[in-house]
């Protein structure tokens, strides 16, 4: 078996070195060190898990309990990017079920649809894209929604989400509706483990406008009528 010094190198040595220092007890550290491993092959390997256990004192068998139980870390290696559609019951019956199933018959082949976090074109290679199905990703008054590595990509129809992975697979880089400019998966996790290649440029690279119109309506609705909410009860209290 491939040791994990030799997958990685010095350099993730010291960052995770850094991780580690954020946290005052090393097993916190265990969420952005598997964001970090996964920066490095698209995906968390064995070598990954057992890299993770050996920095943090933990047992393989405690990394992989993580690892198996939350949707983000992967245990195949995934494409350049990840497309993932919201089928949760709003997005669903506004259309994500037909957008996802529509790339999942564009993004296969011979016929055979592309299935649930599986890959097409060869993993890690540009152009590559793994698809799969999201549970809700927070943003119902935008469906349906679609995300490239975590970017949302807002109210989709079946022909904007083909166009937008035809793009993808030739080398573009469409621009999110909101939020950050789009990356690829590994540079994704690599911020996701807070570690930017610039620090200069953190802005350009995480920020953008996160916050829609639709998201805002109510807010800006009660604003412009001058509602406001009644006082808490111990508001009433205190100056009553
Ligand atoms: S159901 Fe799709 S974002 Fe909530």
């Amino acid at each position: 078996m491939t040791e994990s010094t030799e997958v990685f190198d010095a350099d993730i040595h010291a960052k995770a070195a850094e991780i580690i220092g954020r946290y005052p007890v090393a097993r916190s550290a265990l969420l952005p060190m598997l964001h970090l491993v996964q920066s490095v092959q698209g995906y968390v390997s064995q070598e990954g898990i057992s890299f993770c256990a050996e920095q943090l004192d933990l047992t393989d068998a405690e990394v992989s309990a993580v690892v198996t139980f939350y949707t983000m870390y992967k245990r195949k290696p995934c494409g350049e990017h990840l497309v993932s559609v919201c089928t949760n019951t709003l997005c669903a019956a506004m259309g994500g079920d037909a957008i996802y199933k529509k790339l999942a018959g564009h993004l296969g082949e011979n016929g055979t649809p592309l299935g649930h976090e599986q890959t097409s074109g060869t993993p890690g290679e540009q152009g590559s894209i793994t698809l799969e199905h999201a549970e809700c990703l927070a943003a119902c008054d935008l469906a349906p929604v679609l995300q490239v590595n975590y970017e949302y990509y807002d109210n989709q129809t079946e022909q904007s989400a083909v166009e937008l992975v035809d793009a993808l697979r030739k080398g573009e880089r469409p621009q999110p509706t909101r939020g950050a400019p789009l990356t690829d998966l590994k540079s994704a996790e690599q911020q996701l483990a807070g570690f930017f290649p610039d620090e200069e440029q953190f802005t350009a690279d995480v920020d953008g406008p996160s916050a829609a119109e639709e998201t805002l309506r109510g807010a800006t609705l009660a604003q412009d009528r001058g509602w406001v909410a009644p006082a808490m009860r111990d508001e009433e209290a205190n100056h009553g």
